[in-house]
């Protein structure tokens, strides 16, 4: 145990946030789904140390069926199949720790955000669920530091996830910490945790990522609920503003074109670690089409396409304006016969959001919605 100090070397210089307080003096239920999903959060309650067996080892043997999280099967391309067994578990290895470092920081920036909506808005039933979602990120936050202390080390917050979660922090209106955290950040981590949890084979990080997202389905389940419900009261600038703000933060998580995403950082850890990225990348460009032909597998749309973009029509926030820019952006990141060859074509291309979540993010993986365009490059599914 080291010593007690109110000033410790791990802490960042504070920064100051417009969080407005409200009180409600109506305590009756007034938004009786937020109500019911409050119920719900409660009674799904679960304890890390009760309900996971940390005295497990992690089972390394079964740790590489871990995906890399990037929307394609790189693990079965040759150049990835040559190299040596111990360097491609050295590779899973340190990318599943950056993946899950970034899981882990998200979580923690939901934790602060889920307080903050307590504080901020203004009806009684979303303060409780709020401060249900305040407690389950607690509990997300714990078991991943510690699943990754067993399995590698944290590694820092990537810079374009520490902007969308500052941002979503200091923000003064509430609905736009609703949108930036509930429909984005915790959109893509639904999508990236149900990736994980579907094809790793690995048993603690199974377990662990079962109960996460089961709690994660409810927090998607709460930004939409309330925001659907505020949406058909607010001005037409204030609607603009919002759309601006959710492009804005999956324009900084996923748009390659600028000079820092997750993705390129993955990259940069498999440079490091002596892997030669071009030429996995041309190797992958080259062979996925077959693999994925072969494995009958089609190419599924990926988190922004295939859930942040639904939840945002669901909600009233996809208007043509703003849908503009998202085809725009995803056919520069996609091929066009991905991301839709005009925007009439993308917006057919949405599907609608599952019914129910929560079953959705513990259902298999479906083979589904696309097919993969010939000469799909290696670029991340967006
Ligand atoms: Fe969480
Ligand atoms: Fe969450």
């Amino acid at each position: 145990m080291s010593e007690f100090r109110v000033t410790t070397e791990t802490q960042e210089a504070p920064f100051t946030t417009s969080t407005e307080v409200i009180y409600q003096w109506n305590y009756d239920p007034e938004v009786e789904e937020l109500r019911r999903l409050y119920v719900k959060a409660a009674e799904a309650q679960w304890v890390s140390e009760r309900d996971l067996d940390w005295e497990r080892d992690i089972d390394m043997g079964l740790f590489e069926s871990t995906p890399l999280g990037l929307g394609l099967p790189i693990q079965e391309t040759s150049y990835w199949r040559g190299l040596p067994a111990q360097k491609r578990l050295e590779l899973t290895r340190k990318t599943a720790a950056f993946r899950l470092s970034n899981f882990l920081h998200g979580e923690q920036g939901a934790l602060m955000v889920a307080s903050q909506l307590v504080n901020a808005v203004p009806h009684t039933d979303a303060k409780f669920y709020a401060a249900t979602q305040t407690m389950d990120e607690a509990r997300h936050v714990e078991v991943f530091a510690k699943y990754i202390e067993k399995l590698d080390e944290i590694q820092p917050i990537a810079v374009p996830l520490k902007k969308v979660l500052d941002d979503t922090l200091q923000t003064g209106d509430w609905l736009k910490k609703l949108v930036g955290m509930q429909i984005v950040v915790e959109g893509l981590a639904l999508f990236s945790f149900r990736d994980m949890r579907n094809l790793t084979e690995e048993p603690l990080l199974k377990d662990l990522l079962t109960y996460v997202a089961r709690d994660e389905s409810r927090h998607h389940a709460y930004g939409v609920q309330y925001v659907e419900r505020c949406v058909p009261q607010l001005s037409a600038s204030h609607l603009e503003e919002l759309e601006d703000f959710a492009l804005d933060a999956a324009r900084t998580l996923i748009d390659a074109r600028r000079s820092s995403t997750l993705f390129s950082s993955v990259l940069e850890i498999w440079t490091n670690a002596g892997l030669d990225a071009a030429e996995l990348l041309e190797s992958a460009g080259k062979e996925l089409p077959d693999i994925l032909a072969k494995q009958n597998k089609k190419r599924r749309l990926g988190p922004v396409q295939g859930f942040v973009i639904p939840t945002l029509r669901r909600c009233g926030l996809l208007s043509d304006r703003v849908a503009t820019h998202y085809h725009e952006m995803l056919a520069a990141n996609l091929s066009p016969s991905v991301a839709g060859e005009d925007l009439e074509d993308f917006l057919s291309r949405i599907p609608d959001l599952p019914e129910d979540t929560a079953a959705w993010v513990l259902s298999e993986l479906q083979e589904d919605e696309l097919e993969l365009p010939a000469g799909v490059s290696a670029q991340p599914t967006a």
